[in-house]
Parts: C-alpha cells; sequence; structure tokens
C-alpha cells in the first residue's frame, strides 16, 4: 500500500507540472478480489494527455485530470510457469491463479495500440486499443519475466537493412534473468506487432542473421547460478539506447557488493555483440559514502543553469541522467534510507566510455569484463577492432564480437542527498533555464 500511496502523489505532481493544472489525485480502491495493489508502470499519451496505468491485474486510462476513463481487468490468470501458454498440453504442473504484475507497458504509436507484459504466461505480452483497452491479440513470446524479476522496456528506432543508421522501431527490453533453459537474455531488441513484422516480439535479426540481444553463458550458470541483474530503467539519446542496472561488483561472485552500471547500445547496428558497452555509475557523497544501488533514472535536458555547471556547450547533446541511489544495507541488494540523487551528462557519459576502450586499446592483454556474457567470444582486448570502434563513435557495426564491461568509474557527487528517507522517484523539470529537481521519498513526500 505504501508504495501505491507515494506513486499515486507522484502522478498528481507530475501532471500538475506538465500541465499546469490544479491538484488531481487518483487512488486506486481496494477491492476483495485485488487486495494486492501495486501500481508498476504508467505512460502518458502526449497527443491527449491520457494517462495509462498499469497495476497489479488493472489496466487503468485516466484522463488528464485523472479520472478513470477505463478499468480492464487483466488477472489473475490460471498460470504455471512450467508450462506453455494458452493451451497447457503436457502440461504435469497444476494451474495456480497467478496475480498478473504490470510489467510492461508502452504506446506503440505506429500502429496505435497499446502494447502490456506481464509475468503471467512466462512475460506474453498482449496488444490493447488505447480508447477501450480491449485486447486485441495474445502473442506467446517470452518478453517479461516472472513475479519477482524486473523488466524495463521502450520503444525507439532500430537499425536499418543495412545497419547504417536508424530504421523502423523496436521495442528494446532489458530484463532480469528468467529460470529457463534458452531465456538467459538480458537484452533484446524486439519486432512490433505491427503488420510488417511476421512474427512480433521475436529477435531483431539483420539480413546475416545477427541477432539484437545478450546473453547470460549457459556454462556460466552452471558455476554461478545465483547470478543475475536487475535493469532499474531504459531510455535513449541521440541514437543510443542506456539501461541503469544493478549487479554484483564482480561477475564471478553473485552475491553483493552490487553496483549501479550504466549500459549503451547503438541504436544504427542490429548486433549487440558489436556496440554493448558497459561501465559503472558511481555516486559518492564528499563524506565518501558510497550510494551503490540506483533506485530510478531517467533522461532530460539539462536548463542553461545546469549545463554550464556541467560543461555542455551549445553543440553538444544536452541531455542528462538524474538517478536516485540508496546506499546499500551492508553488501546486500537492500537499500538503506541514506540516499542521494546524482546527475551525469550524456556528454560525459560517453567520453568515458571512449576513456575506457582507449584503455582496452592500449594493453590487448586487458579483460573484456563481462565474463558471463555468450558474446564475449574472447576475454581479452586485443588490438585489431578498436581504433574501428572509436573511430565510428561508438557504433561500429563490424563483426568483431566483442562486448566489453569496463572498470573505468562514470563518477558524480550528489546534489542532494537524505539520511533519513530512501528516495524512490526523481523527475526534473526545466523552467526558465533553471532545471528542478523533484524527489519523492517512500512515505509519499516530496521534496523540490
Ligand atoms: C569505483 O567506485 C567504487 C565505488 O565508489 C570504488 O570502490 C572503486 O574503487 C572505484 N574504482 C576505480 C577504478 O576508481
Amino acid at each position: 500500500m505504501d508504495t501505491a500511496k507515494s506513486t499515486l502523489i507522484f502522478l498528481s505532481v507530475f501532471l500538475t507540472l506538465c500541465c499546469g493544472q490544479d491538484f488531481h489525485t487518483f487512488v486506486e480502491t481496494n477491492d476483495p478480489s485485488n487486495n494486492d495493489i501495486r501500481l508498476t508502470r504508467m505512460v502518458l499519451d502526449p497527443n491527449n494527455g491520457r494517462l495509462y496505468v498499469g497495476s497489479v491485474n488493472r489496466l487503468y486510462k485516466l484522463t488528464s485530470d485523472l479520472e478513470t476513463e477505463e478499468i480492464e481487468s487483466t488477472g489473475p490468470r490460471d498460470d504455471n510457469q512450467n508450462c506453455i501458454p494458452p493451451d497447457f498440453v503436457q502440461c504435469d504442473s497444476t494451474l495456480v491463479s497467478t496475480n498478473n504484475i504490470n510489467k510492461i507497458l508502452v504506446i506503440d504509436t505506429d500502429n496505435s495500440q497499446l502494447i502490456t507484459c506481464g509475468n503471467v504466461y512466462r512475460g506474453s505480452c498482449e496488444t490493447r486499443d488505447m480508447d477501450t483497452l480491449t485486447l486485441i491479440k495474445w502473442y506467446y513470446r517470452q518478453v517479461a519475466t516472472t513475479t519477482d524479476g524486473s523488466t524495463v522496456a521502450i520503444i525507439a528506432h532500430g537499425p536499418n537493412n543495412d545497419n547504417t543508421g536508424v530504421g523502423p522501431n523496436v521495442l528494446y527490453v532489458g530484463r532480469s534473468v528468467v529460470p529457463d533453459e534458452a531465456q538467459w537474455i538480458l537484452l533484446s531488441s524486439r519486432l512490433l506487432p505491427s503488420s510488417n513484422n511476421e512474427d512480433p516480439f521475436t529477435i531483431l535479426k539483420d539480413e546475416t542473421g545477427n541477432a539484437g540481444f545478450v546473453q547470460v553463458k549457459a556454462d556460466f550458470f552452471g558455476v554461478y547460478s545465483d547470478f543475475n541483474i536487475d535493469y532499474i530503467s531504459v531510455f535513449e539519446s541521440n541514437g543510443f539506447t542506456y539501461y541503469v542496472s544493478v549487479q554484483p561488483k564482480v561477475d564471478t561472485i553473485t552475491s553483493g557488493p552490487f553496483v549501479t552500471k550504466i549500459v549503451q547500445i547503438c541504436q544504427s547496428c542490429s548486433k549487440y555483440k558489436e556496440t554493448y558497452i558497459d561501465l559503472p555509475l558511481t555516486c559518492t557523497g564528499s563524506d565518501g559514502v558510497d550510494y551503490n544501488l540506483a533506485q530510478s533514472a531517467f533522461v532530460t535536458q539539462a536548463g542553461d543553469d545546469l549545463a554550464e555547471v556541467m560543461n555542455l556547450n551549445d553543440n553538444d547533446n544536452k541531455d542528462i541522467v538524474v538517478v536516485s541511489f540508496a546506499k546499500a544495507d551492508q553488501t546486500s541488494k537492500i537499500p538503506t534510507d541514506k540516499s542521494a540523487v546524482c546527475i551525469y551528462s550524456i556528454k560525459k557519459i560517453r567520453e568515458k566510455y571512449l576513456e575506457w576502450l582507449d584503455i582496452c586499446a592500449s594493453d590487448p592483454n586487458q579483460p573484456t569484463g563481462c565474463a558471463w556474457s555468450s558474446t564475449a567470444l574472447e576475454d581479452l582486448c586485443g588490438n585489431t577492432w578498436l581504433d574501428d570502434v572509436i573511430g565510428v563513435d561508438l557504433c561500429a557495426c563490424r563483426d568483431f564480437g566483442k562486448i566489453t564491461c569496463g572498470t573505468k568509474n562514470i563518477t558524480a557527487t550528489p546534489c542532494y542527498t537524505s539520511s533519513d528517507s530512501l528516495i524512490t522517484a526523481v523527475a526534473a523539470v526545466s523552467h526558465s533555464g533553471h532545471t528542478v529537481i523533484f524527489t519523492g521519498n517512500q512515505d509519499g513526500h516530496l521534496k523540490k
């Protein structure tokens, strides 16, 4: 209930901000069949101010005044994750009534429909009418994760046919691993359910069969069966898609301490194994406190004031990433009340990627990192490929087959800290040249 409450309050405030309207609230009412209330996802239709909200077993469509226009039931469903829906043929396990937690909620603007994916039916997705929320079609593809895992998704440009620039939109999905063979796919680009695509929600492939995904090696799991990555957020900037994740600091130690990382994927290359790069994103207080667990992240444009502080010139990409962090309880993944907000410019993030690749290029014996990955074909940097990668601005779409997980920190000191409340959400707006950051904590309080 607490989480739901804080989400609701943010929702009202965001709308007041963007639309200059009075304060409205939306409260999901409890009902005996749905006592597991948790608002999990929301998305705004910029064309008409409608807000879509995904919850447990429910989907809502709200007006810009937060009045409920439509409610659609999405669960519970009779399900068992060992069995293949919808027929469950040859299933030895019993189907049990399972709450359907919304994991993905995006507007597919190209095809004027909503895409929703939940934990039930193995994380499969549905398309829905944007006006009535009624089901258009269900697709059997394992896209989201099961009950406990994390999933983030956006629709953005994929590559064109020959990987020379951006092309049709795809669904970018980051999810924690699903305990199921062949499903250890962490990041992928998936085809949208449009009439041009024969097999919606399958992974994008180029003409020669190179697919857009990264996966955990099966034999890695053989040894480190608890390995996992939690994806906190996904966004795009200037032809690249970024994921913020929390994962074990050392690949081969599946427990903590944990670190936050930021992954970059180039949108004009179908082969993730050519462009995937990640580096740790650190947020360290002036008192040395390491706020290591990202809680939320989002991209926005810097106002003039912040652009100056962050050394962003007129011609630079003005996108900044605003991330809320918590300090972990010892080496666990459990956040404490010590929390902070750190801001990074995309420009700086990209400079650090290049610095890391320079390190890799100057020492062929440097490990590439990413011990978990099946696409890191070799474990050492080597030296024949990097000039190409660096030369084309981090988007060489060749066939070198190296993803890299660097060790160079992308650092920032907090612009805001709180020692007694966990910041769970963060938003920023740029207003008359000033960047205003809003934070919300677990108890539903907002600070500006
Ligand atoms: C990166 O940051 C972490 C956490 O602040 C720190 O423990 C580590 O020493 C840093 N690594 C490098 C190479 O600076």
